[in-house]
């Protein structure tokens, strides 16, 4: 049977769709450089799902490790998780984003159209929206970004489109995706980063596991009903069940779909930290603190697509999401490290 490639496979989202895939009877090669990730998530997939993944360690932007890993292995379609996603990071090292995101995105491409494998599935973000003028969003709303990961997202949107329009004979995804928390059920496999998290979940988590002291809430002023930013928080499980789906869909379809990730349902800052000390029983200290330069009010998914087009839908709830961070967190209060 052939491998479905997963570029990134070792991080957050890769880890948790490579175990999907496997429980799904799919055949998984991981190929990551760990800029970001280790080996560690893999080996727990491994033992949760009872399968074994084939596990390369490269780089996206190595054309010729990209020839070899094709020419080693049936691969009938790619998940392009790789890439830098830090939005402060992006404004200080945007040549390095611009090259692992577009660059490695190019190559990783180019040695696809040479080997004719045609089949990607590619790790969009809500980002490109920028700030929507509506909500909820569809996936028809006008794209802007404001920082150069998110350009780096669009620009990449736009060089997969351009490459469709070129050559219709290749199918690929643009999953759009809103803002993945929580951790697999076991609590084995979650999100790892590194230094102090730039996100609102595992922010929550550490201070809720005693190594922060207390979340700074970006901001009480918005125009939302308690005055914090308002998000489309989606279970990773249930993105990455987004994922099976796409590449069960591109196994009957040409062309390019734009699809949003996304619940449809927005939360605010405050109802996260609610939702998460009172599910888990667990203070979570927080003060008032400037607004982040660059946040929006609002951001929330019109998920309609993704049902009508994948048969897909999030079936996690809120209580869900936190119950399971809260496990990943407080059986490995850091990480991956201590294995
Ligand atoms: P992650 O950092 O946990 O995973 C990315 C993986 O890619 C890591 O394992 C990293 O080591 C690897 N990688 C990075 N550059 C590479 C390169 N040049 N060659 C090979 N491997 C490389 O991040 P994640 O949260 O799992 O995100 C996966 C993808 O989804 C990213 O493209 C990200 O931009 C996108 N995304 C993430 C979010 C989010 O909030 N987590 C939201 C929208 C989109
Ligand atoms: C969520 C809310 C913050 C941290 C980012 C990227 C986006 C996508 C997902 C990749 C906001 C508030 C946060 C904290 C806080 N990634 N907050 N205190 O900004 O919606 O999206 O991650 O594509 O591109 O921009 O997610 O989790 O950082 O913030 O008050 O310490 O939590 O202001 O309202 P965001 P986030």
């Amino acid at each position: 049977m052939p491998y479905i490639l997963l570029t990134g496979g070792a991080g957050y989202i890769g880890s948790h769709t490579a175990l999907e895939l496997l429980n799904a009877g799919y055949q998984v090669l991981s190929f990551d450089n760990y800029s970001n990730s280790s080996t560690e998530a893999l080996n727990r997939v491994e033992q949760l799902s009872g399968k074994s993944i084939v596990k390369v360690t490269g780089d996206i932007r190595d054309e010729a490790a990209l020839r070899q890993l094709f020419s080693e292995h049936q691969i009938s379609a790619v998940v392009h998780f790789a890439g830098l996603k830090a939005v402060g990071e992006s404004t200080q090292l945007p040549l390095h984003y611009y090259d692992n995101n577009v660059a490695g995105t190019v190559t990783l491409c180019r040695v696809m159209r040479e080997v004719g494998v045609k089949k990607l599935v590619f790790s969009s973000s809500a980002t490109v929206y920028g700030d929507a003028k509506q909500v909820p969003i569809p996936e028809s709303a006008p794209r802007s970004a404001t920082n150069p990961y998110g350009q780096s997202k669009l620009m990449i949107e736009y060089i997969l489109q351009d490459l469709v329009q070129a050559e219709p004979d290749w199918g690929m995804t643009l999953l759009r995706y809103f803002n993945p928390v929580g951790a697999h059920h076991s609590g084995q496999i979650g999100e790892d980063p590194n230094g102090i998290p730039n996100n609102l979940m595992p922010f929550i988590s550490q201070v809720a596991v005693g190594k922060r002291s207390s979340l700074s809430v970006f901001g009480n002023d918005y125009p939302t009903p308690d005055g914090t930013g308002v998000r489309d928080y989606i279970h990773v499980v249930d993105l990455a069940r987004g994922h099976v789906k796409a590449l069960q869909y591109l196994e009957q379809h040409n062309g390019i779909e734009a699809i949003n990730l996304g619940t449809g349902v927005g939360y605010s800052v405050l109802d996260m930290v609610k939702a998460f000390s009172t599910v888990n029983q667990v203070a979570v200290p927080y003060q008032i603190a400037p607004r982040r330069p660059g946040d929006i009010a609002v951001c929330y998914a019109q998920p309609d697509k993704a049902k009508r087009l994948l048969g897909w839908q999030a079936e996690h709830s809120l209580d869900d999401m936190v119950k399971d961070s809260w496990r990943w967190q407080s059986q490995n209060p850091d990480g991956y490290k201590q294995a």
